[in-house]
């Protein structure tokens, strides 16, 4: 049984995976080497629960019960228990690898490694370890107590044990998994590109405002958020690491070519709803601020 869960990383993707494992029931032990996130992700996800109980789909005793199973940590040496890993760190392949080659010299060799990494080969992250057959792609979406679809990645090396339990598991936190081959950008990230590059463009043509690209999306196309909105609420700065690697993986396929506007975006800081500005401004709380 996978009880036991480690996440790295409390940023965006990390605080949310932490979520829906403590909510099935798992002890978790979150693990970043910001103290500040550490404690922003505590007590977001204390604002979030206390608005499920005001709203009635959960009782303050599931709420405490979430917030006891999980524990802040800043000792990567905190996860040695884990049966299972979820990375959610920077998408950046070095970074990943030595984290992971430390990470494997403290648990156990059951433990499951995976990595919630959004473009990178999952084969090229489990190369990094002496048993890259424990490491799998496990993928979820933003936010990811909300949406139900979960990618699961085998690499070429990952074994077919690892796989069935990391499905188990997943479908026990109640998911839908899709199992995806390890190529760029898995089965949505890479259908997703076109939809961000294919707006940018008519942007950076002066077509039409990024305002009107999303309201034409949303009022016409029928998606919930459009793309420019939906590119502030993944962050400017991970979407555009995102589409850099899909863009360089498929050998400067130019349907994939980043855009420098994204690109600027990124550089600038301005990240999207988690640092405050974007293609938008935002509060505190993290809404948009109509001007
Ligand atoms: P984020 O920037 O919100 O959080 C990343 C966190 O990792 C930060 O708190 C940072 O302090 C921490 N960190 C960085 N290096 C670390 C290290 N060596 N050890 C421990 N902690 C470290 O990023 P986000 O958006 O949560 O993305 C994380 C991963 O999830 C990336 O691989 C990204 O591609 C992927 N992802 C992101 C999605 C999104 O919509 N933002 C959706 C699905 C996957």
């Amino acid at each position: 049984m996978i009880k036991n869960i480690g996440i790295i990383g409390a940023g965006t993707m990390g605080s949310g995976i932490a979520q829906v494992a403590a909510t099935a029931g798992c002890k978790v032990h979150v693990y970043d080497t910001n103290k500040t996130v550490l404690q922003d992700a505590r007590s977001k996800l204390s604002k979030i629960l206390a608005r499920l109980v005001e709203k009635g789909r959960i009782g303050p005793a599931k709420k405490e019960e979430i917030e006891q199973n999980i524990t802040y940590v800043s000792d990567l040496k905190d996860l040695a228990e884990s049966d299972l890993v979820i990375e959610a760190i920077v998408e950046n392949l070095t970074v990943k690898q030595k984290l992971f080659k430390e990470l494997e010299q403290l648990v156990s060799k059951e433990t499951i490694l995976g990595t919630n990494t959004s473009s990178l080969s999952i084969a090229s992250i489990a190369s990094a370890l002496k048993h890259p057959e424990r490491c799998i792609g496990i993928h979820f979406f933003n936010p990811a107590p909300l949406m139900k679809l979960v990618e699961v990645i085998p690499a070429v090396q990952t074994s077919s044990t690892v796989t069935t339990r990391a499905v188990q598991t997943i479908e026990d936190w109640g998911k839908v998994v899709a199992v995806a081959k390890d190529t760029p950008g898995f089965i949505v990230n890479r259908v997703a590109r076109p939809f961000y590059g294919e707006a940018l463009r008519i942007y950076e043509e002066g077509f039409a405002s990024f305002a009107q690209i999303d309201d034409a999306m949303k009022r016409l196309g029928g998606f919930r958020m459009g793309p420019f909105e939906l590119m502030d609420f993944i962050g400017n700065d991970v979407n555009y690491v995102v589409t850099e690697t899909v863009f360089t993986s498929f050998y400067f396929d130019p349907r994939y070519k980043p855009s420098f506007t994204q690109k600027r975006m990124a550089e600038a800081g301005y990240f999207g709803r988690k640092s405050g500005k974007g293609y938008y401004d935002y509060d505190e709380n993290g809404s948009k601020v109509i001007s």
